[in-house]
């Protein structure tokens, strides 16, 4: 089965495809899709602003289309950056901000944060998926590790001595807030083709 992914994004366009095609599907970028957009996150919540990037795809292509929206929160920043988590850099580089954000949870007693994953898949006929993934961890005291993207480098998840930078994309996407949500899809997926398989 084939996907649109509504995302400009390589990095995560990169996850979800080792994500989902061992699980038999072939993803394509909206891109590739010849959907050229930029949707403007204007939700308050992750599935909120993935409804509306999936939405806006769906409408352009006239196929089903998937979206993810993703971000950090930090419990010593009240849940920040949260879904302002691409936009909260500003000027800065992600080393930079990762950096800041370290200094910010140093000066608190927790050190708790998380990345959280919303998937929505919209369909032509109106029906729509949701799913969502979540990874608890802390924040380092410094920045670790070449791989993954983002925020990755100060993420240390739970169970873990070394951040999501440090991992594989094999091992990053076996406990990733982007790896558990894409899952559930793929069994959602399965459940509605199921269903419409014993329909006929
Ligand atoms: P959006 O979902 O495109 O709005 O952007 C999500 C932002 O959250 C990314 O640009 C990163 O800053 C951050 N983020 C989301 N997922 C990850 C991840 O797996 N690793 C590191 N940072 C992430």
């Amino acid at each position: 089965m084939r996907i649109i992914l509504a995302s400009n994004n390589r990095d995560k366009l990169r996850e979800v495809r080792e994500i989902l095609e061992p699980l038999g599907y072939e993803v394509i970028s909206q891109r590739e899709a010849g959907c050229r957009i930029e949707a403007e996150e204007t939700g308050e919540t992750f599935v909120e602003n993935a409804r509306i990037k999936a939405l806006a795809a769906m409408k352009l292509t006239g196929m089903p289309c998937v979206a993810d929206d993703s971000g950090l929160e930090v419990n010593a920043m009240g849940g920040a950056p949260g879904v302002y988590s691409s936009r909260y850099c500003g000027e800065l580089s992600y080393a930079e901000t990762c950096q800041k954000i370290i200094n910010i949870v140093n000066c608190s007693d927790d050190r708790g944060a998380r990345f959280r994953c919303a998937v929505v898949c919209c369909f032509p006929d109106g029906r729509e998926i949701v799913c969502e993934g979540t990874v608890e961890g802390t924040v380092g005291t410094m920045l670790e590790g070449e791989n993954g993207f983002g925020y990755d480098p100060l993420f240390i998840p739970d169970g873990y001595a070394k951040s999501m930078a440090c991992l594989t994309d094999e091992e990053k996407n076996a406990i990733s807030h982007r790896g558990r949500a894409f899952r559930e899809l793929a069994k959602k997926l399965a459940a509605l083709n199921d269903g419409a398989d014993e329909g006929e």
